[in-house]
This record gives C-alpha cells, structure tokens and sequence, in this order.
C-alpha cells in the first residue's frame, strides 16, 4: 500500500519551498517552508539547502518530489536558464538522494505545477487542450491534451519579431521587478505573449500559475487578450509543491490520474 503522504519541493531560482502534502486531497499536511536559494546557486549549495528544507520539515516518509527549473530528462538537467550553468548534465534525483537519504523524483517545475492543476485544481477534468503558464523569475509552461502532459515544452524561450532576447527575459515576473513596469505596462507585453502562444497552440484554456497566480486581480483588467479563456492556478503558488508530491507518488505506482 503506497503512503498517502509525500513531501513536495518546488526549487525556484529565489526560494526552495516544500511542504508535505496529501496527495488523495492534493492539500498540505505541514507547514510551507522557504529558504532562500544560495548564490550561486550551484548544484552543491543548493543540495545543501535542499537537505536542511527536508530535516526542518521532519519528512518521516521515504520518498520526495521535486519540481525543477529547467528542462529535465530521466532525472538529468538539460538547461540552466535561471539557474547556476553547472546543473547542465547534472543528475538531480542522484545529488539529491545522497543529500537527503531518500528515493527522489525530479521534473520540470511547470510540469509538475500543471499536473497539480490538472488533477486537483482548475484544469480538473478537462479533456481539451490546456496551457499552463507559471509567471515568476522565468515563464515556465506545461501543455495538456485529455490530462496527458507533454514535457518539457519551454515556452517561456522563443523569440518574439523585434527582440533579440527570448520572450521570458521581458515577459516574466522577474523582468517586471528589475524593469519597475507597471502593471498596465508589463500586461502589454504579456498580452502579446498570450497572442503568440495562442496562435501557435490553440489552447482551450490557459491557467497561470507561479508567484504571478497570486497577482492575477492586479494585471487582468489591463489584458486585451480574449481569445482563450485565462484563469488563476486554483493551487496559487503551492501547485509546484502539491505537483511535486503527486508525481513522487505516481512514480511509486499509484492511481491518480498522473500518466507523465
Ligand atoms: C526554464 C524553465 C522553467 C521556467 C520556470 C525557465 O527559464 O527554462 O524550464 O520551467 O523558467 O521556472
């Protein structure tokens, strides 16, 4: 009989945050952690932190989830956007493990934050095509067709005509802190993100997850995009760590709806 709860841990390019979480319910059993994510943020320093999270948090369970940002295959990161270079080719579920003791499982954090909404947030039982899109230091995204996710799409790195840096650099939350733009400023050119992403994947529903899901009320009346239906991370910023958590237990065989 697989455990009911498992420990989520959402590793972002500012915080590390991580809770248990009950993965029948999809809601937190403990209390949110957050430590800050060391700079630089090389794979040593960050396991140590990631190990410290893990020991304050007293998981008595055997088994961690990790939402990670960059694109990663079987358990190995491929990119470093936000992130320190050297994760390139580093196995994160093997440091981890060694840090912490326990079996962990790592994906891309948009991925895992969609598969927490898919499951027990807005994105529940939608059998059409779903765009999640996490706002914060980066733009992280998960693409969704009858609940099955397809990984690792990066559609916070195309470029847009007239710019020459990908689009997340002027269009994540973390562009709008260090550009001062305000609200009405930075929807402008996330309406031009919607657009674009719209026309290229005719989502029948984008849910916007991340630290941005929280700031939904200060920057929905400025959009002019319409053509799709846009609607808050149900989850707000926890769907990284509630994610996490259902894929460590998907991994250990269980019988969500978690087919990754
Ligand atoms: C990374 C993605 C990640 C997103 C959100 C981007 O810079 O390339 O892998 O999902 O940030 O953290």
């Amino acid at each position: 009989m697989p455990q009911k709860e498992y420990l989520g841990i959402d590793i972002g390019a500012s915080g590390i945050k991580g809770a248990v979480v009950n993965i029948k319910k999809g809601t937190l059993t403990s209390e949110r952690l957050r430590l800050a994510t060391p700079s630089p943020s090389t794979p040593n320093e960050v396991a140590k932190v990631f190990a410290q999270l893990v020991k304050e948090l007293k998981y008595k369970g055997k088994v961690i989830g990790v939402g990670f940002p960059s694109v990663v295959k079987k358990g190995v990161a491929r990119t470093a956007a936000n992130i320190h270079k050297d994760w390139i080719g580093t196995n994160i579920e093997k440091l981890f493990s060694k840090a912490t003791g326990c079996e962990v499982f790592v994906r891309n954090d948009a991925d895992v934050a969609g598969i927490a909404e898919m499951n027990y947030g807005a994105g529940a039982n939608r059998k059409d095509t779903v765009l999640i899109v996490t706002i914060g230091s980066g733009l992280g995204s998960a693409l969704f067709r009858n609940g099955h996710l397809i990984p690792n799409t990066e559609f916070g790195h195309f470029y847009l005509k007239g710019h020459n840096k990908v689009v997340e650099q002027f269009t994540s939350d973390g562009a709008r802190k260090r550009q001062d733009l305000s609200w009405k400023e930075w929807a402008s050119r996330f309406d031009r993100y919607l657009e674009t992403v719209a026309l290229l994947l005719s989502p029948d529903l984008i849910i916007l997850g991340g630290g941005g899901s929280k700031k939904f009320d200060k920057f929905e009346s400025y959009l002019s995009f319409k053509a799709v239906p846009i609607i808050p991370a149900e989850l707000l910023n926890n769907a990284g760590i509630i994610g996490a958590a259902g894929y460590a237990y998907q991994m250990e065989k269980a019988v969500l709806n978690l087919d990754v």
